[in-house]
């Protein structure tokens, strides 16, 4: 993972981090990353861990990895539970976000290096959150944004030892009630002075060109989750009518792909097509 957000980062575009929920999803993505040639990260959260367990995803995402010759990172999305995370780790997770947002400064330190040093034992990579993202999705449930301060984010990354940062700049999870209005002038400033990657979670609903000006300003990994679910849903319902009788299988590749088409759209605005042949060569 590492690797990967520091060749994005110096090269200004960003890696997609696509929230999944079923192995459907998981394809859809997955496929969307193949055709393009792209990198990509495939986020679990905590009710998915729980949903699907961590040894079934774990199984069927390494058996994705054997089968499509891309970097598929295995990522914990807002991981807060310790047993889980741990689970995750133990299980061979291949990267871990480590929520400590509703914590206080020093708090959101000693936990996130608490984190650190079990991923790092084990080769793999740590995100950490700085302010707090607001909105609602899964077990986060923020009604106020704070924004991330530029001035304690040094601190917070040396202390930690985090290898990426999640960033509060007007982003948040779920759906938009207007137009997102991001801080840019904050996120550059950010920037400028994090040693580490940055990333900015709550993807759907900031408009294109918003995403593109974030990625050019320093953005390195660009969440999405709702926009996947949404998509599901509608999936279903446009292809329900459809199909013969029981035709399960045939109904699930039409959300595959309808999946699959979105994820490509995501990945053409990060500009990540064509980035696994640069990764290759490093
Ligand atoms: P959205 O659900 O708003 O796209 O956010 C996803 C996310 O940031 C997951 O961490």
């Amino acid at each position: 993972m590492n690797d990967i957000l520091v060749k994005a980062r110096n090269n200004k575009y960003a890696i997609g981090g696509f929230n999944f929920n079923f192995y459907d999803d998981a394809l859809g993505i997955i496929s969307a990353a193949y055709e393009l040639k792209s990198p990509i990260i495939l986020m679990a959260s905590e009710g998915c861990v729980k949903f699907l367990g961590v040894k079934h995803i774990v199984n069927f995402v390494n058996q994705l990895k054997d089968e499509y010759n891309i970097p598929i990172i295995l990522h914990l999305d807002h991981g807060k539970d310790i047993e889980i995370i741990k689970n995750c780790i133990d299980n061979k997770f291949d990267s871990i976000m480590y929520d400590g947002s509703l914590l206080n400064f020093e708090e959101n330190i000693k936990n996130t290096k608490f984190i650190a040093d079990l991923c790092h034992d084990k080769g793999m990579t740590i995100e950490g959150e700085l302010g707090r993202i607001s909105g609602a999705e899964e077990n986060i449930e923020n009604s106020e944004d704070v924004f991330t301060d530029p001035d304690s984010v040094a601190e917070f990354t040396e202390r930690s030892d985090v290898d990426s940062l999640a960033v509060a700049i007007g982003n948040a999870h779920g759906l938009y009630k207007g137009r997102p209005r991001l801080d840019f002038e904050r996120l550059s400033k950010i920037n400028k002075i994090s040693k580490v990657p940055l990333v900015l979670h709550g993807g759907t609903g900031i408009p294109y060109e918003d995403i593109q000006k974030a990625i050019q300003l320093g953005i390195s990994k660009v969440n999405v989750g709702t926009e996947i679910k949404i998509a599901y849903i509608k999936s279903i319902k446009k292809h329900l009518e459809t199909i013969n009788d029981n035709d399960i299988r045939h109904l699930v590749s039409m959300v595959q792909n309808d999946i699959k088409e979105l994820v490509k759209q995501y990945l053409d605005i990060f500009g990540t097509a064509n980035k696994y042949s640069q990764l290759q060569s490093m």
